[in-house]
């Protein structure tokens, strides 16, 4: 009996080692965890329980059947986070590269499933070489079964990819199915053909780096959602992505002991500029009014002109979308549009109630926006809004002009409170333009049409620069002083936390995609 509790001990033991000592030093060298010490400072200590730990491939080709390593190159079980189940995978890539083939997908398969029988998030920690060469189509067959997963799987509990390494070819669409991407900077990258493939097809000279790095993809593509300086720092992002979140599309995310204090924020009453084409940080506004220190931005370095990520108010998580005065006037384009109809379905797909904070000129003018499709995906943003159904909340901070009005969870496209700061200016466009378009010939046969022009904008700035048109309408449900906001929000989501809407019946709506 003894001899068999030894093989099993010496079994184990030598599935942890992965790929071998040398290979850890590798490892360790590249500024790289390996995959079980990610999941040691992932998940809650002792937590971890391993599934497959004795799995190994059946491959016999170009010498396979001599190179079997227990676990097969990826780590997966389950443990808790802060408490709560998650199941998790981790690739290994001291083993054969961490490359994915039949064994490799059926571990990550395996607790994908129970990750959604069980409702619980799945988090995928990436680093691998790809389709391990030497299995072949059973390789792409094990990265279809991951992505068939990912998409049954999406909207229902929250997926979550760490991208530790090497992430290339089709296996960078596991990930990019998922909710949100964390790539860690100098030591991931991800693209679909890699900087070789590159040079021979378009003749361009381009770094891994340069291609498909952290911030490339935080900036650029926004491929990724957070850009990290090292593996700590992304795995902490995980466990703080997830603390806003509810395990499954069933629950309701988790609340934080909250004491209620003195929610007066007298600082946000001297935020707007005077001049209203002065910028300002709209995150001013916003870490004035959540719970202190609790918003986490998502997607920072990606179309900075709009500001999208997590806080609490009250104790409860909330998601943020917010226009960015200080980038490009908070201007609605292309790639905002995309950022905030992400961000606002995630959060309703996970009951996570939304707040808007807008300041917004309208849409960005330009050949380069119309030839790259701001109308369809301008149409992204308005399409998430109106079907989102959480509570859903809107503060005019100061412009709602055109368009973007409309977009931006105004009460006609199903938000519940409008509010409007006095500073608030509702109409279809500034007073400047709209004074030239509809005083046209009276400017242009004045003694001093410059004058005139002036003394109309100013007519116009009067009748239709402030929120009161709105009001009287009940389309801004009430006009407050910004030192109330915070206040007024938190009884305002408290009212709303039974709000229950249904969609008409239908298979699925059709996105502009
Ligand atoms: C089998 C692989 C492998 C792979 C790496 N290894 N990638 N084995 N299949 N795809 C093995 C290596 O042979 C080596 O084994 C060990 O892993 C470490 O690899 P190194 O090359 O020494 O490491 P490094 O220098 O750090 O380079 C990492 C790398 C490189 C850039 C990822 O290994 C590489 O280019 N690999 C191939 C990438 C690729 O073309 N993959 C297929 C992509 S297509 P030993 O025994 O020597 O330690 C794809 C399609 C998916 O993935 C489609 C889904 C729809």
């Amino acid at each position: 009996m003894k001899d068999k509790y030894k093989s099993l001990d010496q079994k184990k033991s030598e599935a942890k080692t992965g790929g071998g000592e040398a290979r850890i030093a590798a490892q360790h060298k590249k500024g790289k965890l390996t995959a079980r010490e990610r999941i040691h400072f992932l998940l809650d200590e002792e937590s971890f329980e391993e599934m497959g730990m004795l799995v190994q491939h059946r491959s016999v080709n170009f010498g396979l059947d001599k190179k079997k390593f227990f676990g097969d190159g990826v780590v997966t079980g389950y443990g808790t986070i802060a408490g709560r189940l998650v199941y998790v995978y981790s690739q290994d890539f001291t083993v054969l590269g961490g490359s994915l083939a039949e064994a490799h997908a059926e571990k990550i398969c395996k607790v994908m499933d129970l990750a959604m029988k069980n409702g619980a998030p799945i988090i995928g920690l990436n680093d691998s070489g790809g389709a391990r060469i030497q299995e072949g189509v059973v390789s792409l067959g094990g990265y279809a079964d991951i992505f068939y997963r990912n998409t049954q799987a999406s909207g229902v509990v929250p997926q979550i990819s760490g991208i530790m390494g090497p992430c290339a070819g089709g296996a960078v669409y596991s990930p990019a199915l998922t909710d949100f991407i964390l790539m860690v900077e100098n030591t991931s990258y991800m693209f679909v053909t890699g900087p070789n493939v590159v040079k021979t097809v378009t003749n361009e000279e381009v770094t891994a780096e340069e291609l498909g790095g952290a911030s490339t993809h935080s900036e650029k593509s926004g491929v990724t959602h957070f850009s990290c300086s090292n593996e700590i720092e992304a795995i902490n992002n995980i466990k703080q992505l997830l603390s806003f979140m509810p395990q499954n599309c069933e629950e309701d995310p988790p609340s934080m002991l909250y004491k209620q204090g003195n929610e007066l924020r007298e600082n946000l009453n001297t935020i707007i500029p005077e001049n209203p084409n002065q910028p300002y940080d709209m995150r001013e506004v916003i870490n004035g009014t959540v719970d202190e220190e609790s918003f986490f931005e998502v997607h920072e370095k990606y179309a900075e002109n709009i500001i999208v990520g997590f806080a609490r108010l009250g104790g409860k998580s909330i998601g943020i979308v917010a226009n960015q005065p200080a980038v490009l006037a908070g201007v609605l384009d292309v790639e905002s549009s995309k950022k905030g109809a992400r961000f606002v379905r995630f959060c309703d797909c996970f009951n996570i109630p939304l707040l808007v904070f807008e300041d917004v000129p309208g849409f960005l003018p330009g050949t380069d926006q119309e030839w790259n499709a701001i109308i369809t995906n301008g149409a992204k943003l308005l399409y998430a809004f109106s079907e989102a159904t959480v509570p859903r909340v809107t503060v005019i901070t100061r412009k709602a002009y055109g368009g973007a009005y409309d977009v931006m969870n105004s009460k006609h496209i199903g938000a519940d409170m409008n509010y409007a700061w006095p500073t608030a200016e509702i109409a279809v466009m500034g007073a400047k333009g709209a004074a030239e378009i509809i005083f046209k010939s009276e400017i242009q046969q004045a003694d001093n049409p410059e004058e005139k022009w002036k003394e109309k904008e100013l007519e116009y700035a009067e009748l239709f620069a402030n929120p009161y048109n709105a009001a009287a309408r009940g389309y801004i449900d009430e006009v407050i002083k910004p030192q109330d906001t915070r206040e007024k929000l938190i009884r305002a989501f408290s009212m709303l936390r039974n709000k229950s809407v249904s969609l008409p019946k239908k298979k699925h709506g059709n996105l502009p995609l």
